[in-house]
């Protein structure tokens, strides 16, 4: 019998969530990253209907056939991409038998947060990041909103308690961006370093790194 591969010696599968929350750009570039990474063989893009709503209105993007969305969204063409609809609750990544490697939910709505921090799963993003959860696998939520209530924070300890990375858009600016780009690239490069996918453009702070002015 032919040996099983070694989990590390195969393509890694990423479920990427987009969600209603402002920060449409993150989506983006995390979409071109995990395309562009050749360590990632297959992206699960699931949007829900506000996060479809948002992209229409930061990115301008007109989707008239559903197909092409994962397209449009990344600006470029897409080779290793699924998009699937997050209604489909049968869909592979809703169960814990089908291998995942981790997902990221960018932005992550506050709503989404709410729903998996309490374990309704009535959508496929949601039902997705229950199965990481149960299953130990990594689960990033981008969250967004400002100012945060109470419910809010609360939400967000029991989600990071349950075994999720709460990982706010909030950008940094030590590595003293020039663009927004720059901006949006290097908090990207920091979620999927917690995925396992170091990127060679990321930023790292050192003894070099500071200034002495
Ligand atoms: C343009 C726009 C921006 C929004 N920005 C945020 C936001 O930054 N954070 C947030 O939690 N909700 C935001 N919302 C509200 C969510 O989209 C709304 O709560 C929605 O029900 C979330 O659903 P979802 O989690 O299924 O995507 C925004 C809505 C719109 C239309």
């Amino acid at each position: 019998m032919p040996a099983m591969p070694l989990r590390s010696s195969r393509k890694k599968t990423v479920v990427l969530g987009v969600t209603g929350a402002s920060g449409a750009l993150f989506a983006r570039r995390m979409l071109q990253m995990l395309e562009a990474d050749a360590r990632v063989g297959t992206i699960h893009l699931v949007i829900s209907g506000s996060g479809l709503k948002v992209l229409r209105e930061e990115l301008g993007l007109k989707v008239s056939r559903r197909a092409d969305l994962p397209g449009l969204l990344a600006a470029r063409p897409v080779r290793k991409t699924v998009y699937l609809l997050d209604s489909d609750i049968g869909a592979s990544i809703a169960s814990g038998s089908y291998p995942v490697d981790g997902m990221v939910v960018i932005p992550c709505s506050t709503g989404c947060l709410a729903q998996i921090a309490n374990g309704i799963a009535s959508t496929l993003i949601e039902r997705a990041a229950d199965v990481c959860l149960k299953e130990s696998r990594k689960l990033i939520l981008a969250v967004r909103d400002a100012p945060f209530s109470r419910v809010h924070l609360e939400n967000m300890l029991r989600a990071q308690a349950a075994g999720a990375v709460i990982f706010p858009l909030i950008p940094s600016f030590y590595h003293r961006p020039q663009t927004i780009d720059d901006l949006v690239t290097q908090f990207c490069c920091r979620v999927l370093a917690h995925l396992g996918l170091e990127q060679k453009q990321q930023f790292r702070w050192g003894r070099s790194s500071g200034s002495s002015e």
